[in-house]
């Protein structure tokens, strides 16, 4: 179905299953350890051998000779695949490095081979008797060296800055300014489960059982790479144990697996060592950001500008950290920059809300610095600043992201938002948190060595909507069967699906079965930027209105009058069983739900405000989050138990992102050292002691017939602020390099 048109009342409305905080659908699997993972999966393909991944010790230059003799003839050993004898490779959409380096070298731990062997340990031990001579290039590998006269990667264009009225002029003259640069490091995404893949060649048809996001992307993208027709490709991905965005795309796991099971003639498994997933996988670019804010003395801002340096190999995209400062505050002359230097790091690409929670990471520490020059409390400061239309919408897409939509027609510059909540976010949790408590002061609030502050940001996410297809079938037991290529990465698809499902048909949530993340099953959304949960559901509702169609037509019934409800369809005086109408063949349809330009008429975005109180041990610096809160304004909820679990997993990340989390660069050696999880630190739950979400009640007809909106990333977007400025409240140390870690606040810190 089109949706081009705002939606009007549908049987979601009802909400008996949609909008419940219903328990996860597949909890039981996971909590029985019975779900199975890409690496788990014994059960598909007999036989299965082992592949090992070798990485490059160079960052950059060249392989002048590789002697796989040693590691060929090693015990156990089937097979020794290196871009010599790999066969010719072609490079899929999404990769900005090759996942299988030689000669050329693009970055540190790119792969340069995968040994196939019986057992892993044989494949690992073969693996160090590889003797690879390389010639090193000179690279680039230092962001903060790239500022000036930095060779822009190519993708940077236009597309990237934006401008409205005179900037320079407004700022100039403006009776209070900020001009202030921070800094946020380089990431790494770290989820739970490491990239793994099954591979098994039957002639030619290829299956890949793995963990991935996007199905039908990385289905795509393993037929281009390896130059065969994308219908002799299957992927499986059912159970995902978390991707936080690295597992958008194809990565070296599942095309050296491919590779080496058609070496050995055997089913491969590859599961790659977390200590080679830092360097050889993807992260999140550290960026460089300058932030100019000008304001009258009562507190408008008349000017604001934010430009961001961001680096990545030549072809790879910016992270466009400026990006939410085009929308989130009212301001006449503005001004904004995504650029993006040339290094030779690994690849950067999309992370845990790519682009904003960096970019409102220091956006809103720029905010809290001049509300404090004002003399004004930063909730008012915000709330004073608040803007219904999009100040500054430029005509170009911000990146080659392929999450950003490309080829605006009929381009609006400043449109609605289709809703905005902000300011009620602000004023909520500003009343829930006990922020009239806040010594406007900062570092006057002391409990024994404890010095204690709060801090608040506005959390702005973009809801992007993805055209999502599905299939639906009753069986004559009246079950209702979902199959999408779908993923669940964590985040509850499969429960809000079925919730969907229950509610358009009218059966009991136990009466659903949700099947995901197979490429045989219809073309989804799959799961990045936050749209999964509303686009995927409302490709489920497009399928069963099919559904209810044909069991209508079927049962003699008219559609338009037939109440679907308690298992049975009725019309007038007529109720059947839904199991007695699709008999023994049952009754099957699908549908892809297609999204016009409603989202370019308006902007549909999702909105939120962040609470922090922290205390600083004024001895030694270190700081502990007391207490979050996170006001949400998403759209309809679809589950708010599902829902509160990803804001409160994005709030963790956000604490990661100011406190702990950053990829140290060798600049010598080109690479990131800490690449582990003993050296990348990650909140655990002893970091975090209390988290609360409140959700506003809200629906967005504009957004699609679910009338939901993403909230995923929403949590992570602006957190690391609100912890940056409860930690200067606390201390009045004002830090603007991230992670805050305890050595860049000791030399501010009173005197014990
Ligand atoms: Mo998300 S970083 O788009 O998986």
């Amino acid at each position: 179905m089109k949706f081009d048109t705002p939606a009007t009342s549908n049987p979601i409305d009802q909400l008996k299953v949609v909008g419940k905080p219903v328990d996860r659908v597949d909890g039981p699997l996971k909590v029985t350890g019975t779900a199975s993972y890409a690496n788990d999966r014994h059960d598909v393909a007999a036989n299965q051998a082992h592949g090992y991944i070798v990485g490059s010790a160079i960052p950059k230059g060249r392989i002048v000779s590789m002697d796989v003799t040693a590691a060929r003839a090693a015990p156990g050993v089937l097979a020794v695949v290196t871009a010599d004898n790999a066969g010719s490779l072609g490079k899929g959409t999404f990769n900005t490095a090759r996942l299988l380096g030689g000669p050329a070298i693009e970055h540190y731990h790119q792969a340069i081979a995968v040994i196939v062997a019986e057992t892993f340990e044989q494949a690992r031990a073969a693996a160090h008797l590889l003797k690879v001579q390389y010639e090193r290039a000179p690279g680039e590998y230092d962001l903060e060296a790239r500022k000036e006269g930095a060779k822009l990667a190519e993708s940077n264009g236009a597309a990237g800055e934006s401008a409205v009225g005179d900037f320079a002029g407004n700022f100039a003259s403006a009776p209070v300014q900020v001009d202030a640069t921070y800094t946020t490091a380089h990431e790494s995404h770290s989820m739970i489960e490491p990239f793994a893949s099954v591979a098994a060649w039957n002639g030619d048809q290829l299956t890949v059982w793995t963990s991935n996001q996007m199905i039908a992307w990385t289905a795509g993208d393993i037929a281009t790479t390896l130059g065969i027709p994308k219908e002799k490709v299957r992927v499986s991905s059912p159970f995902i144990g978390g991707g936080f965005g690295a597992k958008l795309w194809l990565r070296a796991d599942a095309l050296l697996a491919a590779l080496g099971a058609r070496a050995a003639r055997r089913p491969v498994r590859v599961a790659m060592p977390r200590a080679l997933i830092p360097n050889n996988t993807v992260h999140r670019s550290a960026t460089l950001q300058r932030i100019r804010i000008g304001a009258t003395r009562d507190g408008k801002i008349t000017a604001i500008g934010h430009e961001s340096l961001s680096g990545n190999l030549p072809e790879g995209g910016p992270e466009a950290a400026a990006i939410q400062t085009r929308s989130l505050y009212a301001g006449p002359h503005r001004m904004t920059a995504n650029r993006n230097a040339v290094l030779d790091l690994p690849e950067a690409n999309a992370m845990r809300a790519p682009n904003e929670a960096p970019g409102l990471a220091a956006l809103e520490i720029a905010i809290d610095e001049m509300a404090e020059k004002l003399g004004m409390d930063p909730v008012a400061f915000r709330i004073a600043n608040d803007t219904q239309f999009v100040p500054d919408n430029p005509a170009k897409p911000a990146s080659n992201d392929p999450q950003s939509k490309a080829g605006e027609e009929k381009h609006n510059p400043n449109p609605p938002f289709s809703q905005r909540q902000l300011v009620e976010c602000l004023r909520l949790g500003a009343r829930r948190f006990g922020w009239d408590k806040r010594s406007a002061q900062p570092g006057r609030v002391r409990e024994g060595r404890w010095l204690v502050g709060m801090g608040v940001a506005a959390a702005i996410r973009d809801n992007l909507v993805m055209n999502s297809g599905a299939r639906v079938r009753l069986d004559q037991r009246g079950t209702v069967t979902v199959e999408t290529d779908m993923t669940d990465i964590g985040t509850g698809s499969y429960t809000v699906i079925a919730q969907t499902a229950a509610e358009m048909m009218g059966v009991r949530l136990e009466r659903v079965v949700v099947r995901l993340g197979d490429s045989t099953y219809p073309v989804s959304c799959g799961s990045g930027g936050q749209w999964g949960g509303n686009s995927a559901t409302a490709g489920v509702y497009a399928a069963c209105l099919k559904l209810r169609e044909a069991v209508a037509r079927k049962a003699g019934l008219n559609a338009a009058d037939a109440v679907f409800a308690n298992g049975h369809v009725r019309a007038g005086s007529r109720s059947v069983p839904l199991g007695e109408v699709a008999g023994p063949e049952g009754l099957v349809a699908e549908d892809t739900i297609e999204f016009g330009d409603l989202n370019k008429k308006m902007q549909q975005a999702t909105f939120g405000a962040h609470f922090v109180e922290v205390a600083v041990d004024a001895a030694t610096g270190e700081t502990r989050v007391r207490r979050m809160l996170a006001v949400c304004a998403a759209g309809r909820i679809l589950n708010p138990k599902t829902a509160r679990s990803q804001v409160i997993g994005g709030m963790t990340m956000g604490v990661g992102a100011a406190l702990m989390e950053e990829l140290a660069v060798d600049t010598r050696l080109g690479l990131f050292v800490n690449h582990d999880l003993a050296g990348y630190e990650v909140p655990v739950h002893a970091d975090i002691p209390h988290q609360d979400v409140i959700f506003l009640d809200e629906t967005d007809p504009t957004s699609s017939p679910m009338k939901a909106k993403g909230v995923g990333e929403l949590g992570i977007c602006g957190t690391a602020a609100a912890v940056a400025n409860a930690v200067y409240n606390a201390t009045g140390v004002r830090v603007r390099d991230y992670p805050i870690t305890l050595d860049k606040l000791l030399k501010g810190l009173p005197a014990v």
